[in-house]
């Protein structure tokens, strides 16, 4: 089918990348005024402004009546499979306990290993996909999504199976972390090297087998995953044919940067805690930093230094974190909002690390992330809105007319 949009008070995202755009690249985002667009089937087949309105219209015409047109966000960084949410060391946090006290205590991510045990893939399957339907309808196209609440061989393959599911019904693409390495599970508290021989030699050999997975990820954190531990992982994940995509530098200085560079990783995501080396090493390398303010927001740390990294000349992309523990909402908007607000990154760099930098934080930047013809029809329509500042600036307002997934409307 053919659709022609128009009457689009702006276009924009518009363009296309081989690689993220970084430094001064960031803030440059085009944009058409008064335009119109053009799909075909699932993928964009062109774009123009009034004056170039094709003649020969096609019977399907959409008039979206001033709104703008933008990118669906990529969102690079999630982990939406989860059995509950945890609302109690929320409350435990108000009180005065620190994330790492309660990890300590046998709370976060070993909570919500316990809880997720007990699922079913079925039921884990129905309470993600549920989770995945919100977060289309705020304008999340392409996603990444992690395991790392099983912890154990079962459990593992468990949540990777139940993202295997999601992949094959979605509407747009998603991408799979194996994140085996999130926490030592209790009964390897004594023990680590019982746990990384666990994901070499039976965690790791029947993920690849079985094509479960896209990437390898570790939570480098001291703690959880030392520098040295991350390496061996990355290393035995490669030769399983994973590219490692990290937690890196979240609480402490924990050398995450720089073993996720040094084993060119897609991305090294946090990146709360920073220094001059952490930042000069990652501005020189491909690797793209993925900042995750919401999860700083959430846990009351402070922000990390996008101005920094982009004045350095880092890659930079925006993700939610979407989780039980650090980060619960899915709202790319809202963080968007976070990055201009309490990181000073402009509209326009918020906006291109959130759409065509999220992409290429998950190899995807060919496929979706802008407006390019060939690409996927994955795009946003706002209300009518006066500017695209006013985007971030009217931060927990639904911004949301219509939201197209491959060209189709998400319900
Ligand atoms: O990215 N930092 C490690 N993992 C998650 C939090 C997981 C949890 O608390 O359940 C994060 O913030
Ligand atoms: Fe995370």
């Amino acid at each position: 089918m053919t659709t022609l949009y128009t009457n689009i008070a702006c276009l924009t995202g518009i363009g296309a990348t081989e690689t993220a755009l970084r430094g001064k690249e960031l803030a440059a985002l085009q944009a058409i005024s008064n335009a119109w667009l053009l799909i075909e089937d699932a993928a964009i087949a062109g774009y123009g402004d009034q004056s170039t309105l094709p003649v020969n219209k096609p019977a399907n015409i959409i008039d979206v009546q001033g709104g703008t047109i933008l990118p669906a966000w990529c969102d690079s960084h999630t982990h939406l499979v989860f059995g509950a949410s945890r609302e109690q060391e929320f409350v435990d946090k108000i009180k005065g306990l620190s994330y790492a006290e309660i990890a300590a205590k046998g709370g976060g991510i070993l909570h919500s290993a316990h809880q997720l045990a007990s699922l079913s893939e079925d039921e884990l399957f129905r309470l993600a996909w549920q989770r995945l339907q919100e977060a289309n309808a705020l304008g999340t196209g392409a996603i990444e999504i992690k395991s790392g609440y099983g912890l154990t061989v079962a459990s593992e393959l468990k949540m990777l199976r139940v993202i295997r599911r999601l992949k094959e019904k979605a509407a747009a693409p998603i991408k799979a972390s194996f994140l085996g390495a999130h926490a030592y599970p209790a009964a390897y508290k004594e023990n680590h090297e019982g746990y990384l021989r666990l994901i070499e030699e039976e965690m790791l050999p029947v993920i690849a087998a079985e094509k479960l997975a896209d990437y390898i990820d570790v939570f480098c954190e001291d703690g959880f995953f030392s520098a040295a531990e991350t390496e061996r992982i990355l290393m035995a994940g490669k030769r399983y044919g994973l590219k490692p995509k990290i937690h890196a530098n979240q609480l402490h200085l924990s050398g995450g940067v720089q073993v996720g560079v040094k084993h060119h990783a897609i991305s090294v995501d946090h990146l709360e805690t920073m220094d001059a080396d952490a930042i000069q090493t990652l501005a020189a390398a491909s690797t793209i930093g993925t900042l995750l303010p919401s999860a700083a927001f959430f846990l009351r740390m402070a922000y990390q230094p996008a101005r920094q990294l982009i004045d350095a000349g880092a890659a930079i992309a925006l993700a939610t974190d979407f989780n039980p523990g650090s980060s619960p909402g899915l709202d790319m908007h809202f963080v968007v909002s976070l990055a201009c607000i309490q990181m000073k990154m402009l509209p326009e760099e918020a906006i291109n690390a959130a759409t065509i930098n999220g992409a290429a934080a998950l190899e995807l930047q060919q496929i979706t992330g802008s407006i390019s013809k060939g690409k996927r029809a994955d795009f946003i329509i706002t209300k009518p809105i006066p500017s695209l500042a006013y985007i971030p600036y009217a931060f927990s307002t639904n911004l949301v007319q219509q939201v197209l997934l491959g060209g189709v409307p998400v319900k």
